[in-house]
């Protein structure tokens, strides 16, 4: 069966782009709404960078011109996402006011020019902005056209820590506010260490440039501090977004695996979270690194839905060298996020810009114009969409969890480890990326949630862990959960200071051995693991020193000085099981272990495409996306209507290469 798109007039789905009208004649306004229309647009991300346009000299409002393209995009029924223009001040921002300006940890100021350049704690930046937000939402945010707020953009992106001296009180009265007194935070800093108590809070600092290692607790708590900084400014925004239009969702666009936020504290603010999602065409792991990071962003918050706000149609320009997506690529990823659970499909940017840093960012309109092949590509897409009537909010169900907490990530990369090679990223990608390989649906839980709805979870180096969050592990486990633990987890309490005695502190009664020591392994060196019936696989990177003790070695290392070692540890633990990896197992020991528990982990689906559920409404959206140039044959689980091709589809049908089909099938 071949499958042809057909068209059809409902567009349910959000799809469109970010809008820069400060760019462009009223004229192009007019040729913008025209395009629109015809590639299907029904949302565009409008004021992002328009603060110089709209107060271009301190006080002086200009609402007009921006009152007029909302006009135009209300009477052709596009709507607006009404973005506060927050993250670039004008240069007379800083010319005017000193306090400005984001000191880095030298002390070295940054200038305008580009973007991004204030400081969080500025008094003059807070100031001004919270007029501008309050302007322009008294001036626009009741106009027809509004459908959505956006906050700023990329909050943190460039400049995510300054510091400057009102950090610096700001850090000391964050930390009077969580450890009470300064013995408190000596202790919890374990200052004893160098020479560095505190004797008062004034005497702490940010952690500027120092001679060698910091206090690792202190950049911990700076990180903490520099996230919930940036949050009261979101919070801040938002409040005076809500009281002119509390009717209205509000979003900011998250950057998905960005280290700097702990968007799980944020999403919770959030009416519906949206991120912008930059994969690497050129790179063969874009397609799962891509998936994780929608699985990321759809379980930031499980209430609410999520929308990708922005990507690229073809080719970004900030990467040394910036290979396009080839064509049906950028079509195979977009509904790889609707696959995931996204509402929505928003790109930047709506037209390429003719000059600035971004001018060679491909857009919805390129350069070239109606007649590009992007162009094509995008009209054609925003025609499929409104063939997904029904999908708009379908939820996505995910089988496993991954253990994921940003204190986790701050702390497990910080630069005192014993492998400081050792990645948050290179251990998800591990753990998660054969269960992507099996078709796995993974969401991101934080260790502390409700996690009996999952049929597993996965720790990938859940090195921070406070008793109370490891409790909760346990807690599933012998509630019935299984749980998979790599080496690396359960190391030291929020305070990053280590749980004494064999290693796992809190996860100890899961691992089934006695974790005595860890031994990073010489670069690019193997070791070989045996498992129980004699096969052999490897491993490299890391392997823990552990004797036996309550669980049942499934394998150990068999060569080296560490030869002998249990390697993978399963445990039955009240109604679960829990299974500890305490080497970085090869691709082909990976497979084994999950294989083990093909009911919790399925099995490896056919390389290349990406198969996924959503129901809604007493039906079953199953998604199948070729990410390769290769045709594939693949088998539709539940016979039913392919949607893109209006043709009834059961048994096996051709996906050409990038090719995508969505089977509608009653559930139940
Ligand atoms: C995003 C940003 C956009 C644009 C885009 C280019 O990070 O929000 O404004 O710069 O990257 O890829």
């Amino acid at each position: 069966m071949t499958l042809e798109p057909r068209s059809a007039p409902v567009v349910p789905i959000y799809y469109g782009g970010d809008y820069n009208p400060e760019q462009w004649s009223p004229e192009t306004w007019r040729e913008d709404v025209r395009l629109m229309r015809r590639a299907g647009v029904n949302l565009v991300t409008v004021g992002v960078f328009s603060w110089a346009q709209l107060e271009p000299r301190e006080g002086e409002f200009d609402f007009g011109w921006l009152r007029s393209v909302l006009d135009l995009l209300g009477e052709a029924d596009i709507g607006v996402d009404l973005s506060t223009p927050t993250a670039s001040p004008p240069p007379w921002v800083m010319a005017r006011y000193d306090d400005v300006a984001p000191l880095d940890e030298r002390g070295a100021r940054f200038s305008h020019g580009s973007r991004q350049h204030f400081c969080v704690l500025s008094p003059n930046y807070r100031r001004l902005a919270a007029r501008v937000v309050a302007r322009l939402v008294g001036e626009l945010g009741d106009h027809g056209a509004v459908r959505m707020f956006h906050l700023h953009n990329e909050y943190a992106c460039h400049v995510p820590y300054c510091y400057c001296d009102r950090h610096a009180e700001g850090f000391r009265s964050w930390l009077a506010g969580r450890y009470g007194s300064v013995p408190e935070l000596n202790r919890a800093w374990g200052t004893s260490f160098w020479s560095q108590r505190y004797a008062t809070f004034d005497e702490v600092l940010p952690p500027r440039m120092t001679p060698t290692h910091a206090n690792p607790a202190q950049l911990l708590d700076f990180k903490r501090f520099s996230n919930d900084t940036w949050l009261e400014e979101c919070l801040e925004e938002k409040r005076l977004v809500r009281e002119v239009r509390p009717d209205i969702p509000v979003t900011t666009n998250f950057m998905g695996l960005f280290k700097p936020l702990d968007y799980f504290a944020w999403a919770e603010h959030l009416d519906l979270v949206s991120t912008d999602n930059y994969p690497d065409p050129a790179d063969p792991q874009a397609a799962f690194w891509s998936a994780l990071h929608y699985d990321m962003v759809r379980s930031l918050n499980k209430s609410v839905p999520w929308v990708v706000m922005e990507q690229t149609t073809y080719r970004v320009n900030w990467r040394r060298h910036n290979v396009p997506k080839v064509p049906g690529q950028m079509r195979a990823l977009a509904y790889q996020a609707l696959a995931r659970g996204s509402s929505g499909l928003l790109f930047f940017q709506w037209r390429a810009s003719r000059s600035g840093a971004e001018k060679f960012h491909s857009a919805m309109v390129p350069h070239s114009g109606e007649r590009s092949p992007v162009f094509a590509e995008v009209v054609r897409l925003g025609a499929e969409l409104a063939l997904l009537e029904g999908l708009g909010a379908a939820p996505v169900a995910a089988e496993v969890g991954v253990l994921f907490s940003w204190p986790n990530w701050w702390a497990l990369e910080e630069g005192t480890q014993p492998a400081q090679d050792m990645s948050m990223q290179g251990q998800l990608a591990w753990m998660a990326r054969p269960l992507y390989d099996r078709q796995v649906t993974l969401d991101f839980c934080r260790p502390a949630e409700d996690l009996s709805r999952y049929r597993a979870v996965v720790a990938p180096s859940l090195y921070l862990l406070s008793e109370q969050e490891g409790a909760n592990v346990v807690d599933y486990v012998q509630q019935g959960g299984t749980a998979f633990i790599s080496f690396w987890s359960g190391i030291v309490d929020a305070n990053d200071e280590v749980h004494m005695g064999p290693y796992g502190g809190p996860l100890r009664p899961l691992l089934g051995c006695d974790v005595l020591d860890v031994a990073p392994l010489p670069p690019g060196e193997q070791v070989e693991v045996e498992w129980e019936d004699g096969t052999r696989t490897a491993a490299d990177f890391w392997a823990d020193v552990a004797v036996e003790r309550d669980g049942k070695v499934l394998a150990r290392v068999a060569s080296g000085p560490w030869a002998g070692t249990p390697a993978v540890v399963e445990t039955a633990y009240g109604a679960g099981t829990a299974y500890y990896v305490g080497v970085r197992l090869d691709t082909g020991g990976m497979r084994r272990l999950y294989d083990r528990c093909e009911a919790t982990c399925g099995r490896e689906g056919e390389p290349g495409v990406e198969r996924t559920v959503r129901r809604a409404g007493g039906a079953r959206y199953e998604f199948l996306v070729n990410h390769g140039a290769t045709e594939h044959q693949v088998t539709v689980t539940w016979p039913g209507t392919e949607l893109l091709s209006d043709v009834q589809a059961a048994g096996t049908l051709t996906l050409a290469p990038w090719g995508v089909a969505v089977v509608r099938s009653q559930d139940g």
